[in-house]
């Protein structure tokens, strides 16, 4: 039988030094209220009361003026979060300063969950299917959906080249969980790519695709934040029956 030599733990890295360039809001659209919270404070809320979570690391740019206040109003958070102001160029290079800052803390084994700040609509309950789902998966893995539209390629008029086949195509979300060396080692070799999963891939490794929900698509447009919304409140809702 195969013993493991410890139990690995579970920690959240949260990558929220973008500028939300796409939404145009007043302020980093992590930082929009959306239902009466910052985005960032539904997603850290989340995963501080997610009981599997060790401990939340939270990224945000060398210069942020906002997360002081953020933590300050949410006392849910207090020993639970742990703010790296290591923010980089992209996505990816802000998960990366982020790895590499907790290396003392973490275990080479220990797996992360990397999760957009940009995706308020995670819920504990698929957390918990990510992590149960993947078990002690040699690779890791992403939650992700089955497209169900019909996919066509255009060329430079708007004109349709091709209809794509659909039946094997997932959208990635978030998070995506993958022990803490094999994620940094995959990142540090990967320059341009736009998720974790893609890095890993190219170490030829192929992450699980674990079926996520529509609510965990990515605010990145203005017309999302009232999908984002609705789809809160409902949360709040049920939390208060
Ligand atoms: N992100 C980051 N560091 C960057 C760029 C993005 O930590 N240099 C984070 C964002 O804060 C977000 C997540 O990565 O939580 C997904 O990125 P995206 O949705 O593209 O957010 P932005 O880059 O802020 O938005 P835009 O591309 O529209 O500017
Ligand atoms: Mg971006």
């Amino acid at each position: 039988m195969n013993v493991p030599r410890y139990l690995p733990r579970y920690f959240a890295l949260i990558p929220a030094a973008g500028v939300g360039a796409r939404l145009g809001a007043a302020v980093p659209k992590q930082y929009m209220p959306l239902a009466g919270q910052a985005m960032l404070t539904h997603v850290l809320t989340t995963f501080a009361a997610a009981s599997m979570i060790s401990h939340v690391f939270v990224v945000v740019s060398v210069d942020d003026g906002y997360i002081a206040d953020l933590m300050a109003a949410a006392p849910q958070l207090q020993g639970r979060v742990t703010v790296l102001f290591h923010g980089g160029a992209s996505r990816r290079d802000s998960v990366l300063n982020g790895l590499r800052a907790i290396r003392e803390q973490v275990g080479e084994e220990d797996w992360m969950l990397v999760h957009d700040a940009a995706r308020p609509g995670l819920t504990q309950g698929l957390i918990e299917h990510l992590i149960t789902t993947l078990g002690d998966d040699l690779v890791g893995g992403l939650l992700a959906l089955p497209v169900v539209d019909t996919l066509k390629r255009g060329d430079q008029n708007a004109r349709v080249a091709q209809t794509v086949e659909r039946s094997a195509l997932w959208a990635a979300q978030t998070p995506q969980m993958f022990r803490y060396s094999l994620l940094t080692r995959a990142l540090t070799l990967a320059e341009a790519v736009t998720d974790e999963a893609g890095a890993v891939e190219l170490l030829g490794l192929q992450p699980r695709l674990v079926e996520g929900s529509p609510r965990n698509f990515k605010v990145t447009l203005p017309h999302d934040v009232a999908l984002a919304e609705m789809f809160l409140k409902e949360t709040h809702l049920k939390e208060n029956l």
